[in-house]
């Protein structure tokens, strides 16, 4: 890629997005961010333009992407809130990725989910499972990116992990516990995003750390890390999906969604291949184990309150 080339990344200021825009600018490429916040123009010194989604609107959307040679798409919802719904969601992707289509866009860069699967009897890893293949159906070059659970500064829930076990005297795992989960570090998925949107050929990669914890080593790490003496306890996932939401009335949010209970419990946030990111969680909770869960991290705050 040449410096003067643009880049369309969706949620610049947003989680993963950001880090994505941020090795593009220092690579001084030119960003164009898609996004429901383009009131936050000053971060990056300016360095970034903002444009809206104009789902209602593609020829806007076809206009704002004309001329840029990469689309880096991260957009998804959480958990469907309100009119936001997941087929609203793959809808609107669809928009995006038929924008970039018209608009001459040469290659896609799309994070998706591990385990993303239009067989899915999970909602969320059903609408991703549908994108990847309108992705692939489509006339850009792609790669898919698939990562686990992503942690870094600014995640939401290995932070809220925290958070909980900071707070609290209690805190309640849905079911054994046994199942497996394979964080990825933000920073290595950002990177990842960059490297393959240099690359021609079409790829799919899992976005993978180096360690695998069950989610009772996962919980006992944090505690250890931020030195909580909780009580660990074991519930019916119903039971602790209840709890979550009288938690959410208190936090104003959804703390946990049935689809990720469902996936994690049904492992579907490890990677059979091989290990793609460096960063292991367990070091990096040992660097910021000060800071991490220090307050809570609000999905309703970072997308409805604008
Ligand atoms: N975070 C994780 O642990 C994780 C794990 C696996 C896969 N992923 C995938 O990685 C991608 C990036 O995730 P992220 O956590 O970094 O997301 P994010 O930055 O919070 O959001 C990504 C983009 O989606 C838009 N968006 C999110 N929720 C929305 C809503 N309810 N209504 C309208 N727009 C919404 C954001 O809009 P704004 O620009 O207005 O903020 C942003 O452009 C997503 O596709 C996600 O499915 C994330």
């Amino acid at each position: 890629m040449v410096s003067s080339e643009m880049n369309i990344v969706t949620g610049s200021f947003g989680y993963t997005g950001r880090h994505i825009t941020q090795r593009l600018i220092s690579a001084g490429k030119k960003v164009l961010t898609l996004t429901g916040h383009s009131d936050n123009g000053s971060l990056f010194g300016g360095r970034v333009s903002a444009a809206p989604f104009n789902f209602d609107n593609p020829s806007e959307l076809v206009k704002s992407m004309r001329g840029a040679d990469i689309f880096f798409n991260t957009y998804w919802i959480r958990f469907p809130y309100g009119q936001e719904t997941y087929e609203k969601a793959v809808e609107n992707t669809r928009i995006l990725i038929n924008a970039a289509v018209e608009a001459g866009v040469r290659r896609i860069v799309h994070i998706s989910i591990t385990n993303a699967s239009s067989d899915s009897k999970f909602p969320y890893f059903k609408g991703k499972g549908l994108i990847e293949e309108a992705i692939i159906h489509s006339k850009m070059s792609y790669a898919i990116i698939r990562p686990t659970v992503i942690f870094g500064p600014g995640d939401i829930l290995i932070n809220n992990i925290a958070w909980l076990l900071r707070r609290y005297p209690v805190f309640a795992i849905p079911g054994s516990g046994d199942y497996c989960l394979q964080p990825v570090f933000v920073e290595d998925v950002a990177d990842m995003a960059v490297n393959c949107a240099c690359q021609e050929k079409n790829l799919i990669i899992d976005a993978v750390g180096p360690d695998v914890f069950t989610f009772n080593q996962l919980v006992s790490l944090i505690a250890e890390k931020v030195g909580s003496r909780a009580c660990i306890m074991h519930l019916r996932p119903g039971l602790a999906l209840f709890l979550s939401k009288l938690l959410g009335y208190l936090v104003r949010d959804r703390v946990l969604t049935n689809d990720e209970v469902g996936g994690l419990m049904d492992n579907l946030l490890v990677s059979p291949g091989p290990v793609t990111g460096k960063m292991s969680l367990a070091h990096w909770l040992t660097e910021n184990k000060n800071i991490v869960g220090s307050g809570y991290a609000s999905e309703l705050q970072r997308h409805y309150t604008y």
